[in-house]
């Protein structure tokens, strides 16, 4: 029998709900036998993993690489370095860039641009309203996902219309295609800081008191009435509010196909930091005040939040580091730094590792339909695997960095847990914790395996489908006449 290609043995595999000790026999792409060291296949290359936890590869749904428009920033190449060396196998792109990858021919030049890529990757292309006639054209082009801009941040895309929004959902509903929202009010938001500047405040709390809580809280219940209308499916990006996760509770529990993300920033960081990191704290929505950091751990903990995403938007020091807070750009690098963060939290026992798998693998494979093929360490899957040491100690560094724009709030904090090796599809992308330059064109599409099946049915007693008209004469939602009458 021909020899596999290669086979490991001695490391613990970890899934949601159980850690095992057991080998893993690699051919190809993918993993074809997980078990016992004695039935393992011959093959060409063995590798022990003793002490070492592998993790299926974590999916970042949220990564802003930049390519094409802002190469001072971040490029492709760069971007997925960092993606690799922090164990991360997949990533899903944003449309924020220039140009925004709302036409086939943006979408083309990033796909160009990703085919230099040490990682694998979807593209959330652009809902707005220009871009809402156009939705199936750019699926067809090779968009997996869609990203709507409903709060204002970098790139000032104008957010869509409520009207847009409805129409929008109303086309990817029957398709099963999920839109990730960055939920905040942007009509909120710009009076606010209209009013701040001129009550002439530039210091970097004034950024946190011009985007409120309730900026969350509204686009979230605004967007989750328009998916439940119409059955679309929804991402609510980088949750940063504890008092807009009952929406999500009460969204979920009515059946709504709603997902969240929640970021390490969200969890580790609050206003006890602004004084410390000024305008490299500016990041949308803000880091908000310590209150919030409990509950959002919490809603991870009982699944309100599906998982971790980065939210990695690198800016340069010059451009993160203005007087005025207004004129410090928004975002920072996280995709590189998020795997070693959390599980020093796990090492805290703040939460398992088999917690962990399922908020930074698990949810995210399922939430973009690739589940099976990513997400999981088995017979079948691609062998996409984090091999982890949770022994390991270390201090963040952001000049280490594989970012252009390396200016981190994470620098000089001290973590213990890293990704030691990376591989992707069978092949090593990270080694020791050196890149393996070679596999610059290793990483590829998941355009090819994803399979978003169209939605179960949902509980429908909040609302009529939009798309099953109501009979003449009968609203949806129609009081019972008894009630009427009263
Ligand atoms: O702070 C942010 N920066 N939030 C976003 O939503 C976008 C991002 C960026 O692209 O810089
Ligand atoms: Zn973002």
């Amino acid at each position: 029998m021909k020899n596999v290609d290669l086979v490991i043995r001695g490391g613990k595999i970890v899934s949601p709900d159980r850690i095992i000790e057991a080998s893993v026999a690699i051919d190809g792409e993918r993993i074809v036998a997980v078990g016992h060291d004695d039935v393992m296949p011959s093959a060409t290359r063995e590798m022990r993993a003793d002490g070492l936890y592998l993790l299926p590869g974590a999916i970042d749904s949220h990564v802003h690489f930049r390519d094409p428009g802002y190469p001072h920033k971040e490029n492709w190449q760069t971007g997925s370095a960092a993606a690799a060396c922090g164990g991360v196998t997949t990533v899903f792109d944003m449309p924020n860039t220039n140009p925004a990858t709302g036409t086939r021919e943006a979408l083309a030049m990033k796909l160009k641009a990703a085919e230099r890529s040490f990682c694998d990757f979807g593209i959330h292309a652009l809902f707005g309203d220009e871009t809402v006639h156009l939705l199936e054209d750019l699926l067809d082009a090779g968009a997996t996902s869609f990203k709507a801009f409903v709060g204002n941040t970098f790139g000032n895309l104008p957010a869509p219309t409520d009207g847009a929004l409805l129409e929008g959902f109303e086309k990817l509903a029957p398709l099963g295609i999920r839109t990730v929202v960055h939920a905040e009010n942007s009509s909120i938001m710009a009076r606010r800081q209209k009013a701040l500047q001129e009550a002439g405040r530039i210091d970097a709390q004034a950024h946190l008191d011009a985007r409120p809580a309730v900026a969350e809280i509204e686009a979230i219940g605004r967007v989750l009435t328009l998916a439940e209308w119409t059955g679309a499916r929804v991402h609510i990006a980088h949750h940063s509010a504890a008092d807009s996760l009952y929406l999500l509770r009460a969204a979920k529990a009515r059946g709504v196909d709603v997902t969240a993300e929640t970021c390490p920033q969200y969890l580790l960081l609050n206003t006890d930091d602004i004084l410390r990191l000024g305008g490299i704290l500016r990041v949308n929505p803000p880091v908000r005040e310590p209150r919030h950091n409990q509950p959002l751990w919490e809603a991870l903990m009982d699944g309100t939040l599906d998982m971790i995403a980065t939210d990695h938007a690198p800016h340069t020091p010059e451009e993160k580091t203005r007087e005025s807070i207004w004129a410090c750009d928004c975002g920072f690098p996280g995709v590189e730094t998020q795997m070693p963060l959390m599980l020093t939290q796990v090492n805290r026992q703040r939460a398992t590792l088999m917690d962990y798998v399922k908020w930074s693998a698990v949810a995210p494979a399922k939430a973009w339909g690739l589940y099976g093929t990513k997400g999981v360490i088995a017979v079948g899957a691609h062998a996409d695997i984090a091999f982890v040491d949770m022994a390991q100690t270390g201090t963040l560094s952001q000049g280490r960095l594989k970012s252009i724009s390396k200016l981190s709030p994470w620098h000089d904090r001290a973590v213990q847990g890293y990704p030691v090796h990376t591989l992707l599809r069978g092949r090593f992308v990270m080694q020791h914790g050196k890149l393996m330059e070679e596999a610059i064109t290793h990483g590829c599409s998941v355009k090819g395996i994803q399979a978003m099946p169209l939605p179960q049915p949902r509980n429908q007693q909040h609302y009529t489908s939009a798309i099953l008209t109501p009979p003449p004469g009968v609203r949806p939602n129609a009081l019972p006449a008894a009630e009427v009458e009263r």
